[in-house]
């Protein structure tokens, strides 16, 4: 939460969404009382639109339903940590079931009550390269499918630890949360987040052989023979 690297990265972008007139609300995930799903399809047959379980989810369904923006953040852990799937499955209320065919796939879409415009997805790893965000953004953009809504892009840090350094954010780092920031700006203006600005948060801090030396050193890797 509060003292995690995603958090490092998603504060200036919504701070950036907040300077671009943005009205925004942060909850964590884990500091919330949301029960797994248990798919009864309660939501779709006996009370549509209504989750019967009444839990702290209960609290974010009014918000999500005026909501334009989700935003999603969430570390990888292979693929993502337990309470946020928990959170994303209990966002089945918010969708009607009447099915279509959109593109091959079978999708749903948003209960007409509900305003969410578009999805993005502030993430941070431990490895080093881009690949480890690829089952966690196909989870955004699935979901922003199924919604039948926009995935407006996602904000990627990978070897996020390497933008601090001795407890202090480093030069680096701190391009990196200005990259952030005014991706949050752009998200709200223009309504996605610029390619250059992704870039820029994604980019190496270190080549891939270094990153592996420095995390093998640390863990006391034995099979690192080039490390001499
Ligand atoms: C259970 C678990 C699984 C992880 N799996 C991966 C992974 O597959 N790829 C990766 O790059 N980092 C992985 N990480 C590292 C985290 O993504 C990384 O430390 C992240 O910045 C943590 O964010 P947080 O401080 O907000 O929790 C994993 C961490 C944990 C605890």
């Amino acid at each position: 939460m509060e003292k995690g690297y995603t958090d490092i990265l998603a504060r200036p972008f919504l701070q950036g969404m907040r300077e671009a007139g943005a009205e925004v609300e942060l909850f964590y995930a884990k500091r919330l009382m949301i029960k797994p799903c248990t798919g009864e399809f309660h939501c779709w047959d006996e009370k549509p639109g209504e989750c019967y379980q009444h839990d702290e989810m209960q609290t974010l369904y009014p918000k999500l339903r005026e909501a334009n923006i989700l935003v999603l953040a969430v570390p990888v852990y292979i693929p993502l940590p337990g309470v946020m799937q928990n959170l994303i499955n209990r966002l089945c209320p918010l969708l009607e079931p009447i099915l279509e065919i959109r593109d091959g796939r079978t999708r749903a879409r948003l209960r007409s009550n509900v305003q969410i415009q578009r999805i993005v997805l502030v993430s941070t790893g431990g490895w080093w390269e881009i690949g480890n965000f690829n089952t966690l953004v196909g989870i955004a953009a699935e979901l922003a499918e199924t919604m039948g809504i926009e995935f407006s892009g996602a904000l990627l840090r990978p070897h996020a630890y390497l933008m601090i350094r001795k407890g202090e954010l480093t030069k680096k780092g701190e391009e990196i949360l200005d990259a952030a920031r005014k991706a949050g700006q752009a998200l709200v203006r223009h309504g996605k987040i610029p390619e250059d600005l992704s870039t820029s948060v994604s980019r190496p801090l270190i080549s891939s052989d270094a990153f592996v030396k420095l995390w093998n050193r640390r863990y006391g890797a034995m099979n690192d023979q080039t490390d001499t």
